[in-house]
């Protein structure tokens, strides 16, 4: 009788215990927003949380207006090819997709906590998640807050502890995508992290984007509440990244600083040329890209539009170019010549799409791993009479999207798409930036520094 109770009770703990975590994600229609607090609520007493988020991407997730454009294009797609209405709302309008609220997908139903994008309530909603990608979370939102730390108490709501908030998994969930149809990767971040030497690490996603350490775990004391007491860490919700075109066009420079800051802590180039050569010697210039600071790949998320390339340079003592690769056309465009890093997508017809739901195989994808690097390779032919010395340097450039791609959208000259300087060779004028080291000045060949003050292009950002 007794063994028979323990059976029973061992059998229905499992049976409770599998038929939660076999919950199907929250979908279409689940909850009404009124169920979710504005993050405005949530300022009350977390204040300096709200302060970090509020102009992040996170915040911005809905009405980021390169979203938008894709998303309408992709609403006239799906009705076409029978895709998911709601795709893209999953990750970027969370409330707005479990309210049923979206479709239609231009917004016009749209409670205001659902244009709030990834926020407050909705993150803290979150009891559950069944895996990793394409948003597979299970939400219970009402009195209790979810969070990860177990010694936390407040008068105004619940708050249960899971720990998976401090785990990478729980921003796996939305930071890789599938294809809805054909289930093709279209993002991995996740993957990419957790097959680097990171993960063995422990060092998480939380680690690098919610504490003030950038490239790991650094320690920011203070308070969760305003009302709570002093805590020996606090985890910050600025959430960025890359994103220096969307951040510096709807925020006020605060994440768009820090974005910059980021992808300046991302990679470090080191060239290699010879010393000297005859004239009319081919010359061969080595540069090693390494993924110094990223816990993912170079670029990583929606690497369709984003690129990352190197810019090399060669100047006699005059000043004159002897070699350029990787400069920008009047119109924006990357020299053809030079190595795009980015993933290219191919439509049923083989041709290169940004359109991920037309997205069917993989052309190409030469990103940068977690703490590897790659060899670009530049040759020239050292001209007669070039005055000594002759001065090479190298950038590493990053920008959200093409020129091209945003001038499509929205129209030429509405949109200039920043283009940031991730790494320069040799880093001159960056002292204060930790992890790179200049060595092999040559004698006929230096590794120069004048090539900055040429450059006439308008939207740099250098802060190198
Ligand atoms: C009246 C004040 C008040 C309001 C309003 C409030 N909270 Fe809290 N909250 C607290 C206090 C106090 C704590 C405990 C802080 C501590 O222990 O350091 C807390 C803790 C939390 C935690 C736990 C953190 C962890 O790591 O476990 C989460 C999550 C949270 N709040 C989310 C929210 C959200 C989301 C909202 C808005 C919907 C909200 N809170 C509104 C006072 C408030
Ligand atoms: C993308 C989802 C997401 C959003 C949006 C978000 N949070 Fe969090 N928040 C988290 C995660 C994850 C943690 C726990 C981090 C950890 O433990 O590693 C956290 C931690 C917290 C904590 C505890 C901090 C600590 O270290 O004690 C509070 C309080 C909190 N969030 C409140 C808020 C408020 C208020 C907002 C809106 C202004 C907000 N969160 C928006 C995911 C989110
Ligand atoms: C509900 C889905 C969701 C979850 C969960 C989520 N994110 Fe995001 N995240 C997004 C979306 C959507 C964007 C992009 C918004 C845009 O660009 O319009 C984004 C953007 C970001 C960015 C900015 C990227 C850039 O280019 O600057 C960072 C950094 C980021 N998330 C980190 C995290 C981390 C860390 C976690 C886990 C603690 C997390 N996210 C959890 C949906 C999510
Ligand atoms: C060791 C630190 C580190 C870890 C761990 C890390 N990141 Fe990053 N992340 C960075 C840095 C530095 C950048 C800026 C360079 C870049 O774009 O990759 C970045 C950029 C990003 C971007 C913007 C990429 C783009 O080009 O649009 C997203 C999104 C992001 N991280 C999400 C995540 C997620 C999700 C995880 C966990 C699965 C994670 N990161 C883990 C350091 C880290
Ligand atoms: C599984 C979650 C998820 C789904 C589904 C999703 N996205 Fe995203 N989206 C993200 C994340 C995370 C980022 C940020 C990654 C990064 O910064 O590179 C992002 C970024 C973007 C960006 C770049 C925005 C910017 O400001 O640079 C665009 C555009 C975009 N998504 C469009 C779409 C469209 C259109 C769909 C539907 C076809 C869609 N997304 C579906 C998670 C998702």
């Amino acid at each position: 009788m007794k063994s028979t109770g323990l059976l029973i009770s061992i059998f229905l703990f499992t049976g409770i215990w599998t038929s939660s975590a076999l919950a199907d994600p929250s979908g279409p229609g689940d909850f009404t927003s009124s169920r979710f607090s504005k993050s405005g609520l949530c300022s009350n007493c977390h204040g300096s949380s709200f302060g970090e988020w509020d102009g992040s991407m996170h915040s911005n997730a809905d009405s980021d207006f390169f979203y938008q454009a894709m998303l309408q294009e992709y609403g006239v797609a799906a009705e076409a090819q029978g895709l998911p209405p709601e795709f893209c709302s999953r990750c970027h309008t969370p409330i707005g997709m479990v309210s049923a609220e979206i479709p239609p997908l231009d917004g016009s139903n749209l409670s205001e906590v659902a244009k709030e994008g990834v926020q407050c309530d909705f993150c803290h909603s979150i009891a559950e998640s069944e895996g990793i990608g394409n948003a597979p979370y299970v939400l219970e939102p009402g009195d209790v807050k979810w969070g990860s730390r177990k010694d936390s108490e407040s008068p105004s709501h619940e708050i249960e502890a899971h720990e998976f908030y401090n785990e990478s998994a729980y921003c796996g969930m939305c930071h890789n995508i599938y294809h809805p149809a054909n289930n093709l990767t279209l993002a991995a971040t996740y993957t990419e992290w957790e097959e680097s030497p990171y993960a063995e690490e422990g060092v998480n996603c939380q680690a690098c984007h919610m504490t003030p350490g950038i490239v790991g775990f650094e320690e920011n004391p203070g308070k969760a509440a305003s009302t709570g007491p002093e805590r020996t860490h606090v985890y910050t919700h600025y959430f960025v990244g890359a994103n220096a075109f969307v951040t510096g066009i709807m925020g006020e420079g605060r994440h768009e600083k820090k974005a910059i800051e980021y992808l300046q802590h991302a990679a470090s180039l080191e060239v290699t040329a010879p010393d000297s050569a005859e004239p009319g010697e081919n010359v061969e210039v080595a540069v090693k890209i390494k993924n110094t600071g990223a816990g993912h790949k170079i670029p990583t998320g929606v690497t369709e539009d984003r690129e990352m390339w190197l810019e090399l340079t060669a100047l006699d003592a005059e000043g004159k170019e002897i070699y350029h690769s990787g400069g920008l056309d009047s119109e924006g465009n990357i020299d053809p010549e030079a190595t795009v890093y980015h993933t290219v997508f191919a439509d049923s017809e083989g041709n290169p799409t940004v359109k991920v739901w037309e997205a069917e195989s993989i052309i190409s994808d030469n990103r940068i791993g977690p703490r590897s690097s790659v060899i670009e390779k530049h040759s020239f032919s050292m001209p007669q009479n070039a005055p000594n010395p002759i001065s090479v340097k190298a950038i590493l450039h990053y920008r959200s999207a093409s020129q091209e791609h945003i001038d499509e959208l929205f129209g030429e000259g509405v949109y200039s798409v920043p283009v940031i300087d991730m790494a320069a060779y040799p880093e001159e004028e960056k002292a204060s930036t930790p992890g790179f080291g200049t060595t092999g000045t040559l004698i006929a060949l230096t590794l120069g520094s004048f090539y900055k003050r040429r450059r006439k292009r308008p939207t740099y950002i250098s802060g190198i």
